[in-house]
């Protein structure tokens, strides 16, 4: 198969723009896949700041880095306070909205939330950098998050940031698809 599937395709993304090093976010720990996946590509060197709402998250991540403690920083907090928790430039950022699979279907990423988080990380991304949304939408307010969304990230200056979405568009059952922001200056 040539086309990448959407959680492939994040990975070959993350790996082409985060380096040994960098400082990078994962808004969504959930069971700490993304934590991990970024903790092995910024290394001991680097910082990867983590961020959950759900203490099962928190500590399913804690576990799954426990190799990286040093530099891995797991928060229980909404992504929408990043900015209370980092300032510096950071490479890039994941987000896989919707619930943590196995936990309360109605704990989800709720649009407003998620709109002030991809803001906060717009202030601190480097030009070249990129900010990277899984969106999840067959569950009960995923529809409304990906409109939401759709319309907030198509508002934004081509000159400041491009922004990509990557869909199958053909797949049953609402697949999720990829929406890519590459920072492309420093102001709007
Ligand atoms: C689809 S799951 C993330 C899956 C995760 N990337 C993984 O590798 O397992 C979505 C997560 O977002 C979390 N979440 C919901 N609202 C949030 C918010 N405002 N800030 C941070 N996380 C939030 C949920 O608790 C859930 O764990």
């Amino acid at each position: 198969m040539k086309l990448e599937r959407v959680l492939p395709y994040v990975k070959t993304l993350l790996k082409s723009s985060v380096s040994p090093g960098d400082i990078v976010i994962d808004g969504t720990a959930g069971n700490g896949h993304d934590t991990l996946f970024l903790a092995e590509l910024v290394g001991s060197n680097g910082h990867v700041y983590a961020f959950d709402v759900q203490q099962t998250a928190v500590e399913a991540t804690l576990l799954r880095v426990s190799e990286w403690q040093e530099s891995v920083s797991v928060i229980h907090s909404g992504h929408e306070l990043i900015a209370n928790y980092v300032s510096k430039e950071i490479s890039a950022a994941v987000f896989n909205l919707g619930y943590l699979p196995g936990a309360d279907h109605s704990i989800i990423t709720q649009p407003q939330t998620t709109i002030k988080a991809i803001e906060s990380c717009l202030d601190l991304l480097t030009v070249g950098g990129l900010i990277i949304l899984v969106v999840y939408h067959g569950h009960e307010g995923g529809a409304t998050e990906r409109d939401v969304l759709l319309n907030y990230v198509s508002s934004l200056p081509q000159s400041f940031v491009h922004v990509l979405k990557y869909e199958f568009v053909n797949q049953q059952n609402h697949p999720p698809f990829v929406l890519v922001i590459e920072k492309m200056k420093y102001k709007r």
